[in-house]
């Protein structure tokens, strides 16, 4: 029997995070992980290796629709689709192999296998027991499973099955439009496939600022992608090779159906907590599956915490990785704070999609008092010259104070832009902060900076 400070349960982002903090901050700590390689759904199945298939297929795009403009002539690239996959094994390789290289450096220990914890203070990994002063569950989330829908993982595939299709689909039905449905839709979109995007909503990326889903439905519909809203999806059937999508129209509830050569469901996630033992240890969670906190991540059974997707909140590797830090601080006894006002969200296609803070609809519904700076990439004379001038930057802020209250972006970039007005935002700036700081010529962000100055006086190339 070995003996910890603390013991880690899963190895993603948030797992592996706590762990290297603990390890950091003079911990005796482990963490278990049954996968083969560490960096749990977002580097083996996930963020990482949907990002590979984006920049392949954006650089394939480039060369089809941009090159000949530039003055690059020649052929376009063909798809050799093995060599596509083998190059996203290669990046996912390097991000896990990095993973173990920090367990190493830090001298965090690795049990491999699946974890259960019998009782407070013990964690069984096959039929070894090790003891743990603390022990944290990072057991991060699956997808949720759609009613009359089977996911073989071949022809009806979650995120997971969409990474490895042995070619690539003629049509392919996408069933929610949310972020896993449409990044991954733009990537068949860019490889030839006919791609329709079945939506329960009446719009799609719920949550997002309104006007930044409709301009980014416009642009997803000019790359090729169809949308069918308001739309739900009643089951799914497979016949030789082929599936059918029925659904029903919300709006008059009347059936229709659609046949395509692969289903990718993305209707969301759920906390994945099978195995653990938290029935029999009796700690509570709520309707939805997650693991209940307090807000040091303790859950009501003392000495086991919880973080990541497993818990309440979004579920985003970054939220991960925060609380990560944050529990390994507390339990290390410091005072760490995760502030959920700040906490960025991307959808990685092209353009990108960024936001942060407040929407629109929300201010709207708080009855709160605001102004919108906005920017088009239009009059941003780097974005010009590189294709991007498609979108915008839009800010919000208090109308009294001018106090930043969120920003959205849709354009080049915006996963990156965004994080200046996330800074911002922290140290509580105004959006006049912003205006007056230099940003350099010519860049994309000195769109944030225009869109800042719009919440004042104006923006100067508008
Ligand atoms: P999501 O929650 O983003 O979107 C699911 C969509 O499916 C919603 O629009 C919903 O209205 C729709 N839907 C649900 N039931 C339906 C039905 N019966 N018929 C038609 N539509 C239906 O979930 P998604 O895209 O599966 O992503 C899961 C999680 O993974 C999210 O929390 C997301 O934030 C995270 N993720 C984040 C990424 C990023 O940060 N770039 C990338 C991929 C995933």
């Amino acid at each position: 029997m070995s003996s910890y400070d603390v013991i880690v349960i899963g190895a993603g982002p948030g797992g592996y995070v706590c762990a290297i903090r603990c390890a950091q901050l003079g911990l005796k700590v482990a963490c278990v992980e049954g996968r083969e390689t560490l960096g749990g759904t977002c580097l083996n199945v996930g963020c990482i290796p949907s990002k590979a298939m984006l920049h392949a297929t954006h650089m394939l795009h480039e060369a089809e629709h941009n090159f000949a403009t530039m003055g690059l002539k020649g052929k376009a690239p063909s798809v050799d689709w093995k060599q596509m996959l083998a190059y996203k094994d290669e990046t996912i390789g390097q991000n896990t192999g990095g993973i173990e290289y920090l367990f190493k450096k830090n001298k965090v220990d690795w049990i491999k296998g699946w974890a259960s914890i019998p009782e407070a203070g013990k964690v069984k990994v096959g039929d070894d027991i090790h003891e743990a002063k603390h022990i944290v569950v990072a057991s991060g989330s699956e997808a949720s499973s759609l009613p009359g829908v089977e996911v073989d993982e071949k022809t009806v595939v979650t995120s997971t099955g969409a990474l490895e299709l042995t070619k690539v689909p003629k049509k392919l039905a996408v069933i929610g439009a949310g972020v896993i449905g449409l990044e991954l839709g733009s990537v068949y979109a860019r490889l030839g496939a006919e791609v329709q995007v079945i939506e329960f909503l009446d719009a799609i990326t719920p949550g997002m600022d309104a006007e930044i889903a409709r301009q980014f439905q416009k642009m997803l519909t000019k790359q090729g992608l169809k949308f069918t809203l308001g739309a739900a999806v009643q089951g799914v059937t497979v016949k030789g090779g082929k599936a059918t999508v029925n659904y029903k129209l919300r709006k008059d509830e009347s059936d229709h159906s659609i046949v395509a050569d692969t289903v990718l469901v993305a209707t969301g996630r759920k906390p994945y907590t099978t195995g653990l033992g938290l029935d029999a240890l009796g700690i509570e969670m709520s309707e939805r599956g997650q693991i209940k906190t307090d807000a040091r991540y303790a859950t009501n059974v003392g000495g086991i915490y919880a973080i990541g997707d497993a818990i309440d909140g979004p579920m985003l590797a970054h939220k991960a990785e925060d609380e990560g830090m944050a529990v390994a601080e507390g339990i290390a006894g410091q005072h760490p704070h995760v502030n959920y006002g700040v906490i960025p969200g991307v959808i990685y296609t092209h353009p990108e999609v960024a936001n942060v803070g407040e929407t629109e609809e929300t201010l709207k519904k708080q009855g709160r008092a605001y102004k919108v700076g906005k920017f088009p990439f239009m009059g941003n004379a780097r974005a010009k010259a590189n294709f991007a001038g498609d979108g915008f930057v839009k800010i919000l802020a208090d109308k009294d104070t001018d106090r930043i209250l969120g920003a959205h972006i849709i354009g080049p970039m915006a996963g990156d832009l965004i994080h200046e007005i996330c800074v911002a935002m922290e140290f509580g700036a105004a959006a006049e902060d912003l205006a007056r700081t230099c940003h350099a010529h010519p860049t994309y962000s000195e769109a944030v900076r225009e869109a800042a100055l719009a919440c004042g006086d104006g923006a100067i190339h508008a």
